[in-house]
């Protein structure tokens, strides 16, 4: 990326107060790899105190509390606007960014429905801009580590993987606006699935170097009478050369990942920053049973500070993508194919938990041969 680019913040929140925004301000110095690529001059929330805090933590950027007003009055200033809100505003605020000509980086889930997904797609093409989901779990050190082994051949093919995400609580965002709109469907779409589900299938594609074609899910609220949402949920997806196994849960009893991918010749498990891999060396052998194996073990320990929940330190690497993508006309790329098929996941496994875990057909293969 070579251009400076001119950016809005739409919803100074957790995401952003934490994560985008001190990321661009450690990218706007001059000392970022020696560009300082980035320059936020606006952001708009409905929330006054938040936009207080604007005040404080940027303090040459323009504040508003209306983001309509903001591109109304701003555009002809920018490159792109960053979506930080809630979901339930991610569409509106994505095809008002398009109609002014602006490219669209947009925080999971790209929408809450498959319907506004398909929208944004089209809109994006149209209009000629970057539509840009933040699927940043893929910038993760440890992710990056997983993807260099499997892109090695060490393990052979990928036949099956897993994925638990255990959170002891939900998700909550700032205490200045509506703590626990994760658990409102009116502002989520749905509980951790749709809150956490893209994380989980976008990986899940890098993972099986495929997509799937088949879903099936069961989900839970502990607390029915309070909210809305699934407070667990669990998914097997079907890919033409093998299964995935998603189980998302907001009532564990720790906050980590645990991720399992299965090669031909071994394996790989993740545990938080903890990296075990094993490549079998041995598969016959005076001293084996039938059908047992020998194994080498390499543990490596990748820090990706999981703890932080805003992953301001992965925001960057994603940046980069989003900068390359506007340099290449990018419009609808790989990323935002990927976010529509996570949506289509999401809203078919809601389908499938609906009627009792019945199997249901995934249909964006055929959209986007
Ligand atoms: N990629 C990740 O790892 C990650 C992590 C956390 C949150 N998120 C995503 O970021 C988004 C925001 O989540 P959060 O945790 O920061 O929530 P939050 O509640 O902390 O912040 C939301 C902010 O948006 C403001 N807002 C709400 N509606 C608005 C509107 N229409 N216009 C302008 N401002 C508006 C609120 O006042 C609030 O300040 C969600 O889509 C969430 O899924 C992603």
């Amino acid at each position: 990326m070579s251009k400076r680019l001119r950016g809005a913040v739409v919803g100074y929140g957790f995401i952003s107060g934490k994560g985008h925004v001190p990321a661009y301000l450690e990218r706007a110095q001059e000392k970022y790899k020696g560009k300082g690529d980035v320059e936020i001059v606006a952001i708009a929330d409905i929330c006054e105190a938040r936009r207080n805090l604007v005040h404080e933590n940027l303090p040459g950027a323009r504040v508003y509390s209306d983001y309509k007003v903001l591109l109304e009055k701003e555009s002809g200033n920018l490159d792109f606007i960053d979506i930080s809100t809630p979901p339930c505003d991610h569409a509106a605020i994505a095809h008002a960014a398009f109609d002014k000509g602006l490219h669209v980086l947009c925080e999971k889930p790209l929408t809450t429905t498959l319907d506004e997904a398909a929208s944004l797609l089209e809109h994006a093409k149209r209009a000629k801009r970057v539509l840009f989901p933040c699927h940043n779990y893929k910038h993760a050190p440890v992710v990056k580590a997983i993807r260099e082994i499997i892109d090695s051949g060490r393990i052979g093919r990928v036949r099956s993987v897993t994925l638990n995400t255990y959170r002891n609580t939900h998700a909550k965002g700032v205490t200045e606006w509506k703590t626990h709109w994760r658990r409102e469907k009116k502002y989520s779409g749905g509980g951790i699935a749709m809150d956490h589900g893209s994380h989980s299938f976008y990986l899940t594609f890098e993972w099986m170097k495929a997509y799937p074609v088949l879903v099936t899910a069961k989900m839970s609220n502990l607390e029915p009478g309070k909210y809305d949402t699934e407070d667990n949920f669990t998914t097997v997806l079907t890919f033409p050369n093998g299964l995935a196994h998603a189980h998302l849960s907001w009532t564990a009893g720790i906050r980590k990942v645990i991720y399992t991918i299965q090669g031909e010749r071994g394996a790989i498990t993740v545990d938080d920053d903890d990296l075990q891999l094993a490549i079998i060396t041995e598969t016959s052998g005076p001293d084996v049973a039938q059908g047992a194996v020998k194994w080498d073990v390499e543990k490596r320990s990748i820090a990706s500070n999981w703890m932080d929940a805003s992953h301001v330190s992965w925001f960057n690497s994603l940046f980069d993508q989003f900068g390359d993508a506007i340099q290449r006309d990018e419009f609808v790329g790989k990323e935002a194919q990927e976010a529509y098929r996570c949506i289509e996941i999401i809203s078919t496994a809601y389908a499938s938990a609906a009627e009792g875990c019945r199997e249901m057909p995934l249909k964006a293969n055929t959209l986007f041969a």
